[in-house]
């Protein structure tokens, strides 16, 4: 498929053409094993670009959880046949030594919206995605680059890089995609059991429940404690966090007296889903 760039070399000159025919361009970040909420990204870019890139890399330096990283689903054959009715351009699948040489020495490290959430429970996760996002970005030179809410605090991260290396981009954030059992689409969900697939959603559910009582303005500690009860009751073997963050600077609030976001990371058996919702303060 002449359309898979393997190195930063053969994707600057494929950009570089659309550059000279006055076409602007997009690029979706993706870890692969592509499913509909990925792909609604895609749509997104497309909607708005004449030029459309998915990269699709498993970043190691971002898995703080070895065998998170081996066990990562690798589907490149798949998701490209997926990509083919989106007419994407370029499908950029750089190897780990392209992307990190035998010298490789820099991190790109965000303090604040990294702190606390993802970012307590998974020590030098955000620094690999700020880092590895930081690349993409610049190796792409792209106008715009899609990130889904379904990874908030990620989006958030990915913000302040950007904001704060003055890199020329416009970041838009995409809601997110979710079953119709309200279980957001996620690459991890082949892992779950079907016991667990049936308890899953419950993450949803309580998050959901959680804010229409937190909009009202309801003090957020009872609220959070019976969340936190309701998703042990439903058969998490344990909630990682649950909380209740100003929605653009992540500062913990105790009642949503401004745009918030409730978070939440819970685990079945050895997988790690999390989610979020908005909390609009009526
Ligand atoms: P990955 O988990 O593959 O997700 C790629 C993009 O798809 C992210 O922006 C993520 O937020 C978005 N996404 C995942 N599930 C979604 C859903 N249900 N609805 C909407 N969007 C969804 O996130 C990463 O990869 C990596 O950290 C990456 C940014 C590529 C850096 O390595």
């Amino acid at each position: 498929n002449p359309n898979i760039l393997r190195t930063v070399a053969e994707l600057r000159d494929r950009v570089r053409t659309w550059r000279r025919a006055g076409e602007r361009v997009a690029v979706v970040p993706t870890m692969g094993a592509l499913h509909q909420g990925h792909l609604s990204l895609v749509e997104t870019a497309k909607a708005r670009v004449e030029r459309v890139i998915v990269t699709l890399f498993v970043n190691p330096k971002q898995f703080n959880n070895p065998s998170d990283l081996a066990t990562y689903p690798r589907t490149e054959a798949d998701d490209a046949a997926k990509l083919a009715p989106y007419e994407v351009d370029v499908l950029f699948a750089p190897s780990v030594e392209e992307m990190y040489g035998p010298r490789f020495s820099t991190s790109v490290s965000v303090t604040g919206v990294s702190d606390g959430l993802c970012g307590a429970n998974r020590p030098g996760h955000f620094d690999g995605v700020a880092t590895v996002v930081s690349k993409l970005l610049l190796q792409t030179g792209a106008d715009i680059a899609c990130f889904g809410e379904k990874d908030y605090q990620q989006l958030l991260v990915v913000r302040r890089v950007v904001e704060d290396l003055n890199i020329p981009i416009e970041i838009i954030g995409c809601p997110t995609v979710r079953e119709a059992d309200n279980l957001a689409l996620s690459s991890r969900n082949v892992r779950l059991t079907a016991e667990q697939r049936r308890i899953a959603p419950e993450i949803a559910d309580v998050l959901l429940r959680s804010a229409a009582h937190l909009a009202s303005g309801m003090n957020a500690d009872p609220v959070l404690e019976a969340a936190r009860s309701s998703l042990v009751s439903a058969g998490f073997d344990r909630v990682e966090y649950i909380e209740l963050r100003d929605a653009e600077t992540l500062e913990p609030l105790h009642r949503a007296d401004r745009p918030a976001r409730l978070l939440a990371a819970a685990w079945l058996g050895e997988t790690r889903l999390i989610d979020n919702v908005p909390v609009v303060p009526t």
